[in-house]
């Protein structure tokens, strides 16, 4: 036996307490969380879409809140730790089952799944405040957002279950969840009296009142988008470790299964000034996967060990059967939406937001075709010219997918387009029209795509190198008080029909739709989907082409919200180096 010199047999000793007591303090606790699931209660297609029988038959469909319950059950079960389960927002749209069963339908299966707490994304803002009041009044667990003024909302605001933060309480521990919800929210959802103000500022102010509560273990819950959870990481002094959502950012160290591309390691570690860790999770988006993060607090707070990867929701998870049962007895009404077919396409319907979000698509181009469509069956009976709006207009964020050639059925329209948006017919002046096409130049170039206006009845040339304002050069309107129609240079000063849907006419984008001294709006009584549908049924077989509907004078490639342009000479030159080398030859 090797004997130790008397101090150092005591030092050894009291290294064995300290290590002792830190095990004893040491409290570790399991974080699961989920993100954007936009009603993927059905299992989904690798990149979240309907699945298919022959995916489902090579194993290639995922998720679905059956699986992700089963999943939820194995770890709340299995873990030794205790566990927490956060949702990230946007549980709201994007199904046939939402467009029919709503929000109702969110609150029974989230309650199902049973999350510790949720954060309010995006979409829960789109069907009006009053629908997003039934739905939290209907769940079983706390909503969490912290930068929202709520003072002219008040049956919000009166809501005992919408918290700036909330306190929960594992093996003896106090977690606090501070909510936040991106700052840009308001002009990208429907209408509504809610102040969105800077999160930062917010959740530090709430988490020192959890602080001062006695809670030192504080996780940020929100739904801003990858890059804001990062800056929140390092600018919240109090805050442990940031849950995020919106941006569908898929977080893995080394390669992901399921054929994903992370964006980053799982998690992304932020460095606060004063040197401290924070571990940043998100994960993915649609149920695909459910993230999973091991931690461990000492007993003053501070996070000492953080590990884990998203575990990809495939076939080694049986969904579970109650969720499977209380969704097959709705689902008759679902299954005959996806069997109804509306028409053909022959072409790929593009409805990308990387094409529709900065220039013509051709699935845009059809949409506003029907707008058009659906204001000319309108004024058939007036025989005084062919139509009163010769121009439709959509924006790119209200086309939400695309479409395969084939039949389209009426699941796929829903999908599409799941806002319940009506449409409207309003008369501007040709500045005002004008202007609105000049505000859709300028946010083509801003982060988030979705502003950008997809035309009908119109031919637009943009020049993007000239400054903000004045990118329109040549802009040309289908005349509607002509025998045949054809385009015209538009006047300032004369009005013009237009047909739009309800979310652009209450302002969404920070466009304006509506005369200043003698608005004329008239409600067309029709969905902006229906109109679609309608315009599909009496084509049917449509192959809309992308025109020179939008001209761009000059080239641009977006990489990060500034614009890079690409000489036209590159080409030009290559070809040129080319032919020198074939010559030599
Ligand atoms: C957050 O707290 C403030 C008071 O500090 C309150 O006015 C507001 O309604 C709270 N927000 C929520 C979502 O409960
Ligand atoms: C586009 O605008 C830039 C900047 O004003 C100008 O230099 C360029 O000639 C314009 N391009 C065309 C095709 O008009
Ligand atoms: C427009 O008409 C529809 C259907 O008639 C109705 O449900 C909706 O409330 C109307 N919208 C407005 C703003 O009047
Ligand atoms: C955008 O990217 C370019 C090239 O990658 C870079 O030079 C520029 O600084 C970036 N701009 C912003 C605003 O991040």
């Amino acid at each position: 036996m090797i004997q130790l010199p008397l101090q150092a047999t005591g030092i050894a000793v009291l290294l064995l307490i300290l290590s002792t007591s830190d095990h004893i303090d040491g409290f570790k606790f399991i974080l699961l969380h989920t993100n954007d699931m936009q009603a993927r209660y059905d299992q989904v297609s690798a990149k979240g879409g309907k699945c298919k029988l022959i995916d489902e038959k090579l194993g290639q469909c995922y998720g679905g809140f059956g699986r992700l319950a089963t999943a939820l059950d194995k770890y709340r079960k299995e873990e030794s730790d205790p566990v927490l389960y956060l949702n990230g927002g946007d549980t709201f749209h994007g199904t046939p089952w939402y467009a029919v069963y709503q929000g109702k339908m969110v609150a029974r299966m989230l309650n199902m799944l049973a999350p510790d707490a949720m954060t309010l994304g995006v979409h829960e803002f789109d069907d009006g405040t009053d629908v997003l009041a039934e739905f939290i009044s209907l769940i079983n667990f706390p909503m969490v957002s912290c930068n929202l003024k709520l003072i002219d909302e008040p049956k919000l605001e009166a809501s005992e279950n919408l918290r700036n933060f909330t306190i929960i309480k594992k093996g003896g521990r106090s977690i606090g969840i501070v909510g936040y919800i991106h700052a840009e929210t308001k002009q990208r959802t429907q209408p509504n009296h809610i102040e969105f103000v800077n999160e930062i500022p917010e959740i530090n102010k709430y988490a020192m009142k959890l602080r001062e509560l006695g809670v030192n273990i504080i996780i940020a819950l929100g739904h801003a988008g990858y890059k804001k959870d990062i800056e929140i990481a390092k600018m919240c002094p109090e805050v442990d470790v940031v849950v995020g959502g919106q941006s569908h950012t898929l977080l893995y160290t080394g390669r992901a299964p399921g054929k994903d591309i992370p964006e980053g390691p799982y998690p992304t570690i932020v460095v606060k000034p004063d040197g401290r860790k924070v571990p940043v999770v998100q994960a993915y988006a649609y149920t695909k996967y459910l993230g999973r993060m091991s931690l461990e607090f000492d007993r003053a707070g501070n996070l000492l060990n953080f590990k884990g990867q998203p575990i990809l929701l495939d076939n080694s998870f049986e969904p579970k059967s109650d969720i499977e049962a209380f969704l097959d007895s709705y689902r008759q009404v679902i299954d005959d939406m996806e069997r109804h077919v509306v028409g053909t396409t022959s072409v790929f319907l593009n409805g990308d937001r990387k094409s529709c979000g900065f220039g013509e698509c051709n699935f845009g181009n059809m949409i506003a075709d029907s707008f058009v469509y659906a204001g000319v069956q309108e004024t058939l009976q007036d025989r005084g010219s062919w139509t009163d709006a010769p121009i439709g207009i959509i924006n790119a964020g209200a086309i939400r997918a695309s479409i395969d050639p084939g039949v389209i059925t009426e699941g796929d329209v829903i999908t599409v387009m799941p806002f319940s948006n009506g449409i409207f017919h309003t008369r501007i002046s040709g500045l005002q029209l004008m202007n609105a096409l000049e505000h859709s130049a300028y946010l083509r170039t801003k982060n988030q795509n979705n502003g950008f206006l997809q035309v009908s009845g119109l031919r637009i040339k943009f020049n993007y190198s000239r400054p903000m304002g004045q990118r329109i050069t040549e802009f040309k309107a289908l005349c509607s008080d002509c025998q045949i129609p054809h385009y015209e240079r538009v006047k300032t000063d004369e009005y013009y029909g237009v047909v739009i849907p309800s979310f652009l006419l209450n302002g969404g984008e920070g466009y304006n739709f509506v005369d200043k001294h003698n608005p004329e709006v008239r409600n067309m009584s029709l969905l902006d989907r229906m109109a679609f549908i309608r315009y599909l049924q009496e084509h049917k077989i449509v192959y809309p082409e992308r025109q020179e509907r939008m001209a761009e004078q000059e080239r641009y490639l977006r990489s990060n919200g500034s614009t890079t342009s690409i000489p036209l000479l590159y080409p030009v030159a290559f070809l040129l180096l080319f032919h020198c080398f074939s010559f030599v030859k």
